[in-house]
């Protein structure tokens, strides 16, 4: 199954200035306002921007003729190019226009596109101007241009992101928006080990969560239930331990190739790739895959239920070690970012001791390769090194928000997602027919009214890195299923996130999500028509 647009014929660039130029009226002619179809409304955007101010009868339209033009500098311009040529394809697709590509010639474009702006926009901030003659979006970097196109196509009418061909006029209403985020840290969790989801089914998700401007893709790679990251050095954790998933169907596992295509298409929608490979607990698939991993040297045979708390690496041996740098090192190798996740959760079958034992070894082992530790917050029991991140996973319970604070003590950072707000796999009310229910109902208010950085008393302001909405697929075993989960809670998620504290509002919020709606409709996104929402 593909449910991805198809990527456009290539079209060369003479033939497209050609058509361009060809359909570019010698004298300009103004429409009389009185034919003019009705102003565009400000569009309601997700994440909320820092600032927008509107103004007033400059709506641009998207034109036959329209030209996109980009500008940065020598070192940034594939980068850029590739921003441009994303927008493009996508809009080509849906107008049916040519739109080329040219390098910025003020007063010849109708897009434009800089990655040339001041260095006080930050990596992901940018300044976006929408006008009677021009688009303009100016940012200091590649990611920060791909986050102001973002923006404008939550401008851009819906069925802009359609995968055909739409009628126009191509409005969009006149704007001046300035933007960064509030937090570097923006992510989202998928167990693919519960459930395995294919290389075409990561992308779906990754251009769904793009959307909403986050940055972080965290894949759950390893559990009881599926070892799902090829490891040469250790080939039976796939060809063996990946071969099932929850209830008993065929598993699967990511080939080299096959990361590497998820981290490139992750890289291309400016998301880095965060791997967990969850241990001492939550192990049974690298036990059941080799002997020599159990202190009673005998493998125990697959799990394919959902029980929690029950495998544990043998802390005492030494092949503990030394498979864990085989993995660390060929993980590592696999994905480009600075951060390794080990797990570190629900330990239950690790004795105390054997816990605090265990965690700064592997943490070294983390480190060794030149990689930050993350980890679920039971880590932060254990001394940690510079620069770890500990994820809180808590609900509102004293002992989730002691690890918290003694992660922030030691200095580490925390990436908040509380179980019982930001965990997308949990059901909406009673009636939901799937997801769980262990940390509460979650409905979509509750997913968005809370504040990262104030959710847990006491925890520094500055302890805290960002949001993660995690998605646990024990209950999910398919995309249908992984989106009306994750849709319409996620875009809260990603709110949080990126905007402002002062810019947090539930009813206001509640209104711009309606506008959604239609969106998800033209991506074919199976979201939750949650009844408390005004869908349109
Ligand atoms: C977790 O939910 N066990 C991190």
């Amino acid at each position: 199954m593909t449910r991805l647009a198809r990527p456009s014929r290539r079209v060369s660039l003479a033939g497209l200035l050609t058509a361009a130029l060809l359909a570019t009226p010698l004298i300009a002619t103004t429409t009389p306002a009185a034919a003019q179809p009705q102003a565009a409304s400000t569009p309601a955007l997700i994440p909320k921007p820092v600032s927008q101010q509107a103004l007033d009868g400059q709506d641009f339209t998207l034109k036959p003729w329209s030209i996109v033009g980009v500008a940065s500098s020598a070192k940034e311009s594939r980068a850029a190019r590739k921003v441009a040529d994303q927008l493009t394809a996508q809009l080509r697709r849906s107008t049916g226009y040519p739109l080329p590509v040219i390098p910025l010639v003020p007063g010849v474009a109708d897009v434009k596109l800089s990655t040339n702006g001041p260095a006080s926009l930050g990596a992901e901030g940018y300044q976006l101007r929408v006008d009677r003659s021009a688009v303009s979006v100016t940012a200091a970097t590649p990611e920060g241009l791909y986050r102001g196109v973002t923006t404008l196509r939550q401008l851009l009418p819906a069925k802009a992101d359609a995968a055909r061909r739409q009628t126009g006029p191509w409005r969009v209403a006149g704007t001046t928006i300035a933007d960064s985020p509030r937090y570097g840290y923006r992510g989202a969790m998928l167990d693919v080990s519960r459930h395995f989801f294919s290389v075409t089914e990561v992308k779906r998700y990754i251009d769904l969560i793009s959307l909403y401007k986050l940055n972080k893709l965290h894949l759950h790679l390893s559990d009881d239930q599926g070892w799902r990251i090829q490891v040469d050095s250790w080939p039976r954790l796939t060809t063996y331990g990946g071969s099932l998933e929850v209830n008993g169907t065929p598993g699967g596992s990511y080939t080299k190739a096959d990361f590497a295509e998820i981290v490139r298409y992750a890289a291309d929608h400016y998301l880095t790739v965060i791997p967990e490979i969850d241990t001492p607990g939550h192990t049974n698939a690298a036990l059941a895959s080799y002997a020599d991993l159990n202190c009673d040297g005998v493998a125990p045979p697959l799990y394919t239920g959902t029980d929690v708390g029950f495998s544990s690496l043998c802390v005492g041996k030494d092949i503990t070690y030394s498979f864990l740098d085989d993995v660390f090192r060929e993980v590592a190798q696999q994905a480009p970012g600075d951060v390794i996740h080990l797990g570190g959760d629900e330990a239950h079958s690790t004795p105390h001791s054997d816990y605090l034992t265990f965690v700064p070894k592997a943490a070294a082992l983390v480190t060794k390769q030149h990689k930050r530790v993350m980890g679920w917050q039971e880590i932060a029991e254990t001394p940690l090194p510079a620069g770890s991140i500990a994820q809180y996973w808590g609900t509102d319970d004293a002992r989730s928000q002691e690890l918290a604070r003694k992660a922030a003590a030691q200095g580490a950072q925390v990436v908040m997602s509380p179980a019982n707000r930001a965990y997308l796999d949990m059901k909406y009310d009673d009636s939901t027919p799937y997801g769980q229910d262990w940390a509460g109902l979650v409905d979509v208010k509750t997913a968005y009214d809370w504040n990262p950085s104030t959710l847990v008393p006491d925890l520094p302001e500055s302890a805290v890195a960002g949001v993660e909405a995690p998605i646990w697929t024990e209950t999910l075993d398919d995309l249908d299923k992984l989106e009306y989960m994750a849709f319409p809670r996620l875009p809260g998620v990603a709110e949080l996130g990126w905007s402002q504290a002062s810019a947090l509002d539930w009813t206001a919020y509640k209104d711009r999500l309606g506008a959604q709606g239609s969106r998800w409709d033209i991506l074919s996104v199976n979201f939750y028509r949650a009844p408390e929402i005004n869908w349109r």
